[in-house]
């Protein structure tokens, strides 16, 4: 149950550092999500995008600042702890396992169960395969066997696969690190559509980080560097954030 509805805000960072040991990889910033929005977080190589994202993620907890979900500060223990409060994410690195099916993956961690005998819990293939299939499908991917390993995937492939995945539970907040850097022309342009279709009230915020170089080609629209927007980009609910 979020703390304050009304907050303004779903998610604020606020002067918020993150040291590994002598490495400063986050320093001070400070960032607002409002519902709705769409940020784009652009930076260098070790500019400190995948750390922030994983810091709003759960993965990491800042070493300074203060993270609020819903005007509430919270300190969350994991990225299931994440997930629980909405905030659903698709990783640099994907945080797939490549020997388990495309079923599996879809729903690794929140499998759909059906009940045998009334005692028993059984992952519920069937179900799984239709929902993965279909999801997949939503961005322009045809899987020939949902059972097939992630392994035997393509690049762009997989990096579907993980987006699909958040779509279909990110139920707030959607954040995406570095979400089209294998994916072609068409499953790029599929990517902004979904993260606005994230919640059912099309109110998720979503955050997606991007290299400048790829930002500067603005093969997503959900990519713009603050420098090129126009007035109608700037009046609309699509942010950019440095
Ligand atoms: N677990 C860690 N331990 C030590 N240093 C880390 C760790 N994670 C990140 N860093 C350092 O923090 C800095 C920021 O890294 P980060 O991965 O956030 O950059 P990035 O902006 O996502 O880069 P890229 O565009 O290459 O993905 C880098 O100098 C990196 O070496
Ligand atoms: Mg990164």
């Amino acid at each position: 149950m979020p703390a304050d509805p009304k907050s303004e805000y779903i998610l604020e960072l606020e002067n918020v550092s993150k040291y590994f040991g002598s490495v400063i990889a986050l320093r001070d910033v400070t960032v607002r999500l409002r519902r709705g929005e769409v940020h784009c977080l652009l930076g260098d190589n070790g500019a400190g995008k995948s750390t922030l994202i994983k810091i709003l993620a759960g993965c990491h907890r800042p070493s300074e600042g203060t993270f609020k979900v819903d005007g509430e500060p919270v300190a969350l223990k994991s990225p299931s702890d994440a997930l629980d409060r909405g905030i659903a994410t698709v990783y640099q690195d994907l945080a797939l396992v490549p020997l388990m099916s495309v079923a599996r993956n879809f729903f690794m961690g929140r499998e759909p169960i059906r009940r045998v005998g009334g005692v028993f819990r059984l992952f519920h293939r069937e179900h799984a395969e239709e929902i993965a299939c279909a999801k997949l499908a939503d961005m322009g991917i045809k899987v020939r066997d949902a059972e097939q390993a992630v392994g035997t995937m393509s690049g762009g492939e997989r990096q579907c696969l993980a987006i699909a995945r958040a779509i279909h539970f990110g139920a707030r907040v959607l954040i995406l690190d570095e979400p089209t850097a294998a994916l072609g022309v068409r499953q790029s342009a599929n990517v902004p559509g979904p993260a606005r279709k994230a919640s059912p009230s099309s109110s998720s915020p979503t955050t997606s980080t991007t290299p400048i170089r790829s930002a500067t080609r603005s093969r997503s629209s959900t990519v713009a560097a603050p420098w090129e927007r126009s007035a109608r980009e700037r009046s609309s609910a699509t942010r950019c954030s440095t």
